[in-house]
C-alpha cells in the first residue's frame, strides 16, 4: 500500500472547499459576485478542477449505471421502454435469458453447471429453469443453485384424457403444455425480447454463449430467419469438417436442440400453439413460412441421452455420435452478415451448382478425380433417390414437411472421405414437396 502524500491530501481538501465555494457562488442569487471571480483570472484554477471532476465522474459512472438500472427497472417494468432498456443493459450487450426445461430428471444438474460455468456474466444471460412434473428430487437439485437461477414451475399438473391410441404420446402432450406455458411466462410476464431454449439432457459447448449472442442481431435483422440452433442433425464425426469450427449455415430444417427465438416469433405462435409434437408443428409450412434457421457445422449442444418420451433407439443409433465442438470460437469478433439471405443465397447457389456433378458411386468409391478440397455434387430427383444417397453417405434420410434434415434450398451438405459433397436437386428446383416424408 502506498502512503498518502499529505500535500496531496491538503490540496484535495482545498479543492473541495473551492468547489463548495464556487458552487455556492454560482447558486447564490447574486451571480454578479461569481461573474467577477471569473473575470479575475481564476480560469486556470477552474480548468484544473474540471479535470479532477471529470475523473471522479468517470469513476462514478459505473456505479451510477447500476443505480440507474435498478431505478429504471422499478419504474418501467412491463413497458416497451423497459425491454429496450434491458436490451441496452451492461455494455450495450443484449439480455438473452436461457430457458432450461426440466421435468423428472436430476440430470438437469449438468446443463445448469455448464451454463453457470460458461456464461460470460449473469446480467446478460439470466438462467430460468422451468420445472414441470412436480418431481421433488429434481426440484431439490435445482434449488441447490439458489438465486443463480430463477426457478419457475408449471402449475397445471392435471392429467390428459387421451383416446387409447394416443395414450403412448402423453409425454409429448405434457411437453407441449410445458413449453407453451414457460414461453408465455418468459415473453409476456418476464418481458424478455428473445430466449435460448435448452433441455435437461443437453451438454453445451464452451462457446455456446458467444455463438448465440453474435447471431441475435442476424436473427433480428433477417425476416427470412426464424431461429438459431446449436445443432447439426448430420453432425457426426466423418460427416463434418473439423478444421474450421467457425463454419455456419442456413437451414430450412428446424433443428431444435438448443435454439434461440425472438419475442416476435412467440407472439405469432402463442395463440395457436399445438397440444403435442410442437417441433414437427413448427416445421410445417404454415408456421415456417419459408423461413430458415442458422446452424453450425459442429454442434454446440449434445444430448447425453434421455430415458423418457423420446426414442431410446434413436439415441443409441444416432444422437450419441453427434460431435460437440470443443474448440471455442469468438463469434462476437466475426462479421456474420454473410448469413443474411441477400448475401448468402447467391454465393450458396453458385457454390453448389458450380461444383461438378458426379455419380454417387464415384464418391463412395473414393474415385473422384479432383483435389480433395474441391466439393462435388450428387443429384437426386425424387424421394427414393434421396434416401438411397443418404443411406450410402450415412446422413439422415428422413423428411419433415418435405424438408430433409439440414436441407437448404433442397441441398444437404456433408463430408465424405474428407471431401465436401452437396446432395442437391436439379438446378431448376421448384421448392419442397410436403408429401415427401
Ligand atoms: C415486474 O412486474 C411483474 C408483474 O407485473 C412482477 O411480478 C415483478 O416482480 C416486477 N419486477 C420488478 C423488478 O419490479
Ligand atoms: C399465452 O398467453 C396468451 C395471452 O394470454 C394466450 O392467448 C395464449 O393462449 C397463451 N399461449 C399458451 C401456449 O399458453
Ligand atoms: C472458416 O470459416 C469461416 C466462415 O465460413 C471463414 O470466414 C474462414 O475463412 C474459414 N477459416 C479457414 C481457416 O478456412
Ligand atoms: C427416382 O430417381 C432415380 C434416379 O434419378 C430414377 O432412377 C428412378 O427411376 C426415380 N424413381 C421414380 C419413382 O421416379
Amino acid at each position: 500500500m502506498r502512503r498518502r502524500n499529505p500535500l496531496l491530501l491538503l490540496l484535495s481538501v482545498a479543492s473541495l472547499g473551492w468547489i463548495a465555494l464556487t458552487y455556492h457562488l454560482l447558486k447564490s442569487p447574486d451571480n454578479e459576485i461569481a461573474a467577477s471571480y471569473f473575470r479575475q483570472g481564476i480560469q486556470t484554477k477552474l480548468d484544473a478542477l474540471e479535470v479532477g471532476l471529470r475523473n471522479q465522474k468517470n469513476d462514478a459512472r459505473g456505479l451510477y449505471a447500476v443505480v440507474d438500472g435498478i431505478r429504471q427497472t422499478k419504474q418501467l417494468n412491463g413497458s416497451r421502454a423497459f425491454r429496450e432498456q434491458r436490451l441496452r443493459a451492461s455494455k450495450g450487450r443484449p439480455v438473452i435469458p436461457i430457458l432450461l426445461f426440466a421435468c423428472n430428471r436430476v440430470t438437469v444438474k449438468k446443463p445448469i453447471e455448464q451454463l453457470l460455468n460458461y456464461r460470460p456474466n449473469a446480467e446478460n444471460f439470466p438462467i430460468i429453469v422451468s420445472a414441470d412434473c412436480n418431481h421433488q428430487l429434481t426440484l431439490k437439485t435445482i434449488k441447490v443453485y439458489g438465486d443463480q437461477v430463477q426457478l419457475i414451475q408449471q402449475p397445471d399438473q392435471s392429467d390428459y384424457k387421451l383416446p387409447l391410441k394416443q395414450k403412448k404420446f402423453k409425454g409429448y402432450y405434457k411437453i407441449a403444455r410445458h413449453y407453451g406455458w414457460a414461453l408465455n411466462k418468459t415473453f409476456l410476464d418476464l418481458n424478455y425480447n428473445s430466449v435460448i431454449i435448452v433441455e435437461d439432457d443437453l451438454e453445451i459447448a464452451p462457446d455456446f454463449f458467444s455463438y448465440f449472442e453474435s447471431l441475435l442481431p442476424i436473427l433480428e435483422a433477417d425476416p427470412s430467419l426464424y431461429c438459431v440452433s446449436a445443432w447439426n442433425d448430420n453432425g457426426k464425426a466423418g460427416l463434418i469438417q473439423t478444421d474450421n469450427s467457425s463454419l455456419l449455415y442456413r437451414s430450412d430444417f428446424f433443428p431444435g436442440l438448443g435454439w434461440m427465438m425472438t419475442r416476435d416469433l412467440w407472439l405469432e405462435l402463442m395463440t395457436k400453439w399445438p397440444k403435442a409434437f410442437w417441433d414437427d408443428w413448427i416445421r410445417e409450412p404454415e408456421q415456417r413460412r419459408n423461413r430458415a434457421c442458422i446452424r453450425p457445422e459442429i454442434s454446440r449442444t449434445k444430448t447425453f441421452g434421455k430415458i423418457g418420451v423420446s426414442n431410446g433407439l434413436f439415441y443409441e443409433k444416432h444422437l450419441k455420435f453427434i460431435e460437440l465442438s470443443r474448440e471455442p470460437v469468438d463469434f462476437l469478433s466475426k462479421d456474420l452478415s454473410y448469413l443474411l439471405r441477400d448475401n448468402y443465397d447467391v454465393d450458396f447457389v453458385k457454390e453448389v451448382y458450380g461444383s461438378p456433378a458426379v455419380a454417387l458411386t464415384t464418391v463412395t468409391n473414393g474415385k473422384v478425380n479432383l483435389p480433395i478440397w474441391r466439393p462435388v455434387r450428387v443429384t437426386y430427383t425424387n424421394i427414393s433417390s434421396f434416401k438411397h444417397i443418404a443411406k450410402l453417405l450415412s446422413i439422415m434420410d428422413d423428411f419433415k414437411s418435405g424438408v430433409p434434415r439440414t436441407g437448404y434450398r433442397g441441398v444437404v451438405s456433408c463430408m465424405h472421405k474428407g471431401r465436401r459433397v452437396y446432395v442437391a436437386p436439379p438446378a431448376d428446383w421448384k421448392g419442397y414437396d410436403p408429401k415427401w416424408s
